[in-house]
């Protein structure tokens, strides 16, 4: 079943910021908040991206900027969140959505250190600097916090060691966050997706068959994506107040 989009107006008055615009679940996320009301702000490391991105949200009659970023460099990450409530006049709901994934297939006796660590910085490191930052504009009462993790990590483990270890890491920040800044009127949630049909995941089935995975299961996941829009949908939703009342880890399809 696929859903519908979320109530136009639902963001009505909200600036929103979507870490990792520029592709899959980011961009998909960027048209929704934009189709209901928000102003927007894409974060990417791709500069292109995030440029196409915000032009896409002016496009459909969103105040829209973008900023080229890359989550593992403090530095950048604080400059540009400042730089994003300086133009907007506040930010209201940071979602990070950029995120890696390497290794996948890769068996654990062969997989590089550099390897590791280039995905715990983005997938792990980056949501940290991003919350870090984000918090001194978040906290007006309503604010929102969504870091996406995964299934992988959270549920189940993951064909990728470092993705999966990244993403359970990430959940574990994200609750003790939640814990720290729920007194300071800031809501913090992590949003899990299964797989989903992104450049991400078709990359990482690519790597699968590479790396000698079974391609009959390679094959059965290729066949039961799900669309980026759907998860968008619910990003959405809990930047948005209508989510006061929704707390923690939130899982789609
Ligand atoms: N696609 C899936 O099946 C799936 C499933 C579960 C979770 N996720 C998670 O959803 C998120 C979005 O994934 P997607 O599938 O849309 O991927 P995608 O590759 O389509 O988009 C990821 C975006 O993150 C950006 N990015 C990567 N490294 C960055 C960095 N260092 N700094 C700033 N931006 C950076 C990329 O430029 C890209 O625009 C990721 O966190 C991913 O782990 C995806």
């Amino acid at each position: 079943m696929t859903g519908v989009a979320p109530a136009a107006g639902l963001l009505t008055g909200r600036r929103v910021v979507v870490v990792g615009g520029a592709s899959g679940i980011g961009l998909a996320t960027v048209r929704a908040a934009a189709a209901a009301g928000a102003a927007v702000a894409v974060l990417d490391a791709d500069a292109t991206g995030a440029a196409d991105a915000a032009e896409q949200a002016q496009a459909a009659g969103a105040t829209a900027c973008a900023h080229p970023v890359d989550v593992t460099a403090e530095a950048q990450v604080s400059a540009a969140l400042d730089a994003v409530a300086a133009e907007l006049g506040g930010i209201d709901a940071v979602l990070h959505v950029a995120g890696v994934m390497r290794g996948q297939g890769t068996e654990l006796a062969d997989l590089p250190l550099e390897l590791w660590q280039q995905v715990i910085a983005v997938n792990l490191t980056g949501p940290f600097l991003v919350a870090k930052h984000a918090v001194r504009h978040l906290g007006g009462g309503d604010g929102v916090l969504v870091l996406v993790g995964s299934k992988a990590g959270v549920l189940t483990g993951s064909g990728s060691v470092p993705y999966g270890a990244s993403k359970g890491g990430l959940h574990g920040l994200a609750l003790t966050l939640a814990r720290h800044l729920g007194p300071q009127g800031i809501r913090v949630h992590t949003l899990c997706p299964g797989d989903i049909d992104t450049p991400l995941m078709r990359r990482s089935l690519d790597e699968a068959r590479a790396n000698g995975v079974n391609g009959a299961q390679v094959a059965r996941i290729e066949a039961a994506l799900g669309r980026p829009e759907d998860v968008a949908s619910v990003l959405v939703l809990l930047a948005s107040p209508a989510s006061a009342g929704i707390a923690g880890t939130v899982y789609t399809g």
